[in-house]
């Protein structure tokens, strides 16, 4: 008979047989899978059949999301990442070389122009911020060294919003790629896909997972584009844990409904905000003054605007800092899409890395607190909100 510690391990790991599927995907906590051969490993690491061989190479739960979110957002394929930061690095590596450079927005999330300025301009990568909301302004950027424009759907933090279609028509004749990160509009406001663009990027830790419980991401596209990708993020290890991807699976059957109530208590909330003692501008593409009100009743679904707003407080950097300290049923965190509303800094926190002259071409001003509104009840949430703007 085997020993002690050999019949141990074999029988701690007997996988059930399930005659009766179960409802959920398992979590597929493996990091590597039987083979039968040499040969069929090789071809599994080739992916040159169906399988599964290491789990930074893919795994079952990943492979659900990813067949999830393709569905969703209308694509062949998906990659499934560590973060939204990961699908970012891999999206932008399997387009650009040493010698290339992209467009990005000068309003968009902190951490791609962290990227951009740190690891991509090593690598011998250029970029250049544009403000994208303005056509004219993105075809006069575009040197001969431009490969990749980048946008968001709906940008952080100003939730200016760009003409995805528009822009992909003028990128594509240039021979440009263009990706858009979906993060705050999520797959149920929008496809970009379906509006021109050649990726899509996810953070699926905010909308999509739901309840600031993971930190997750996916690119989403075509299988030629999606396994470009793949193959840079196998190469530099940016796979994600199945866990997570167990809790962004959940959080994808609760998306639509979460995103529709979301939407409706951000334009109370909005509504009530904007004009209110203390605040100077309300920006929430639901709103009839967003710059942007007539693209976003045209590109996102059934009238809603998402969750995300900023707004922008009189008084400047100290109005915001005690609008932080001031609330009460909303919580001061970073990050966003959650069931919980959150309320940010974003020049001190998302987007520190710029400066004040940035900021301020951003859209940015240091009295400006990003609002990502949760599931709580509006009447809370007006009350909470407006009385935290008011002037001491
Ligand atoms: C629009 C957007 N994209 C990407 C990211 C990065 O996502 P993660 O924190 O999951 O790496 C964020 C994070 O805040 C974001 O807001």
């Amino acid at each position: 008979m085997p020993g002690f510690s050999t019949r141990a391990i074999q029988a701690a790991s007997r996988v059930p047989s399930a005659p009766q599927p179960p409802v959920n995907v398992p979590i597929y906590a493996s990091s590597t899978f039987v083979v039968s051969d040499a040969a069929e490993l090789a071809e599994l690491l080739e992916f040159a059949r169906p399988g599964h061989s290491y789990s930074r190479y893919s795994n079952p739960t990943h492979q659900a999301l990813e067949a999830a979110l393709a569905e969703l957002e209308g694509a062949d394929a998906a990659l499934s990442t560590a973060s939204g930061m990961a699908a970012i690095h891999a999206a932008v590596l399997s387009i650009l070389a040493s010698g290339d450079e992209m467009i990005i927005p000068r309003a968009v999330y902190g951490g791609t122009i962290g990227l951009a300025r740190t690891v991509l301009a090593r690598s011998g990568i250029g970029h250049r911020t544009v403000d994208t909301t303005d056509p004219g302004a993105v075809v006069n950027a575009i040197s001969r060294q431009t490969r990749l424009l980048w946008l968001e759907t709906i940008s952080n933090p100003t939730t200016a919003m760009t003409d995805v279609a528009a822009l992909a028509e003028v990128a594509h004749a240039r021979g440009l790629t263009v990706v858009v990160d979906n993060t705050f509009a999520s797959p149920a406001l929008a496809n970009p896909l379906e509006m021109g663009a050649d990726l899509v990027v996810h953070s699926t830790t905010k909308y999509i997972g739901g309840h600031s419980d993971i930190i997750g991401g996916a690119i989403v596209g075509s299988t030629d584009r999606v396994d470009a990708a793949r193959h840079v993020l196998i190469n530099a290890g940016g796979n994600g844990s199945p866990w997570e991807a167990f809790l962004a699976l959940r959080g994808l059957k609760t998306l639509a409904l979460r995103m529709e109530r979301h939407s409706s208590n951000a334009l109370t909330v909005a509504s009530a905000l904007e004009g209110a003692p203390g605040v100077a501008a309300v920006r929430y593409p639901g709103l009839a003054s967003h710059p942007q009100h007539e693209l976003a009743r045209r590109v996102l679904r059934n009238g809603m605007a998402g969750g995300m707003m900023a707004v922008e407080l009189e008084g400047g950097r100290g109005a915001g800092e005690r609008f932080l300290e001031r609330v009460r049923v909303a919580v001061h965190a970073t990050s966003l899409g959650s069931v919980e509303t959150l309320v940010s800094h974003p020049a001190s926190s998302s987007h520190r890395q710029l400066s004040d002259v940035e900021l301020a071409a951003a859209g940015l001003s240091p009295g400006m607190v990003r609002v990502s509104i949760g599931l709580e009840d509006a009447d809370d949430l007006v009350e909470d909100l407006v009385g935290a703007a008011r002037p001491s």
